[in-house]
């Protein structure tokens, strides 16, 4: 007999969707059983960025033993797991078909029903394995993808409010990183160099005082790269901490100023911070300050630095909020790489 999605105990995730290959099992108390996590970042690095062929083929090498590590992490029976998860979408379409393939047949080996995920949906639900969730809430997704402001008036509603309008918040710090020589990803050695620096470049805040909740990171990506290159016609050698400490600066700024705007006109009493940038040690600062300062009625919630970046384990915690509407994928179950939630028409509070 089929059991009841509201009474599902424990969930079998997977991940594919950039360059982690990931498998987990977590529970509906959001206890993390198993993380398996199988990174090609060293695969990717002198590329410079992901290249999808590769990481497909990663994916395909590592997936099945990211599946028996996890089972035997667990130390759960196969009878004991209720459904499988997985990301379908954003992400690269042949990524994500790994991931997809090796679900559905566990799925359907096992007889167990399958339930499909947002990978950004997953990001905001990482925030669950540290405190319970209150809605509405706000949540600030920033990764090497995606920055959006993001809106949710109940478990599974989203709707993006604000987003960047060219660059991602990630991708601005990969592409800044090379002209700095850090290896990809940059994010997390710029936002350690930017700790022994000071903002001295002071780089332009994009639409810091338009009334509206959208980013942009491009401006300030072209005068990074044009004071760099500026310099090295005039063999000048800039501290490469200032630059990253002004850059740094400049990101958080934005960031910070627009979300705090829009969680007072929201009026929402928690915002979590997710997605791999989420990681950032600047960042958290800066809100946990200011939070403070205008003593806000405010509960920042930002996942550990390990289930910031890509993990199944966010997966599974999204998937019980899928099971308990009822959202299940039947087995032509396909990947979505432009995947998106859906955008406010008019909010309601
Ligand atoms: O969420 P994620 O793991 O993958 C995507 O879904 O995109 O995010 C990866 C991004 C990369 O751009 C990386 O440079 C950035 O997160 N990142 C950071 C930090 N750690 C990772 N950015 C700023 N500060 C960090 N500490
Ligand atoms: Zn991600």
């Amino acid at each position: 007999m089929e059991k009841n999605p509201q009474n599902f105990k424990i969930i079998l995730a997977v991940e594919s969707s950039c360059d982690e290959t990931s498998v987990a099992i977590v529970t509906s108390e959001q206890k993390i059983l198993s993380n398996i996590v199988a990174s090609q970042i060293k695969s990717h690095q002198r590329f410079g960025g992901v290249v999808p062929e590769v990481a497909s083929r990663h994916h395909v090498e590592q997936i099945i033993s990211c599946f028996d590590e996890a089972m035997k992490q667990a130390g759960v029976t196969m009878d004991q797991i209720d459904a499988v998860a997985v990301t379908y979408g954003p992400g690269l379409v042949g990524a994500l078909l790994i991931g997809i393939t090796a679900a559905k047949t566990f799925a359907w080996a096992h007889n167990l029903p399958l339930i499909p995920v947002n990978h950004m949906a997953g990001h905001i639900a990482a925030a669950n394995f540290v405190t319970e969730l209150h809605y509405p809430l706000l949540a600030l997704l920033v990764s090497g993808g995606h920055t959006e402001l993001v809106y949710m008036k109940t478990p599974g509603s989203y709707e993006i409010i604000g987003q960047t309008r060219d660059d991602a918040a990630g991708e601005a710090y990969d592409k800044i990183g090379r002209v700095l020589g850090v290896s990809y990803p940059s994010g997390k050695i710029i936002d350690e160099m930017a700790h022994h620096g000071n903002d001295t470049f002071h780089f332009p805040r994009a639409m810091l005082k338009e009334d509206n909740f959208d980013f942009s990171f491009s401006g300030l990506k072209s005068s990074f790269i044009n004071t760099v290159h500026n310099a090295q016609q005039k063999e000048i050698t800039l501290d490469a901490n200032d630059l990253a400490a002004s850059f740094q600066a400049s990101v958080i700024e934005v960031l910070v100023t627009k979300t705090l705007r829009c969680v007072k006109e929201l009026g929402v009493k928690q915002l979590v911070v997710a997605g791999g940038v989420a990681a950032n040690r600047g960042l958290k600062e800066t809100f946990t300050k200011i939070i403070a300062q205008e003593q806000l009625d405010l509960q920042l919630i930002v996942p550990p630095v390990a289930l910031c970046g890509d993990n199944a384990a966010m997966i599974g915690s999204a998937a019980f909020i899928e099971a308990k509407e009822n959202h299940f994928a039947a087995g032509n179950l396909n990947a979505k790489p432009g995947l998106s939630f859906p955008e406010q028409q008019e909010i309601e509070v």
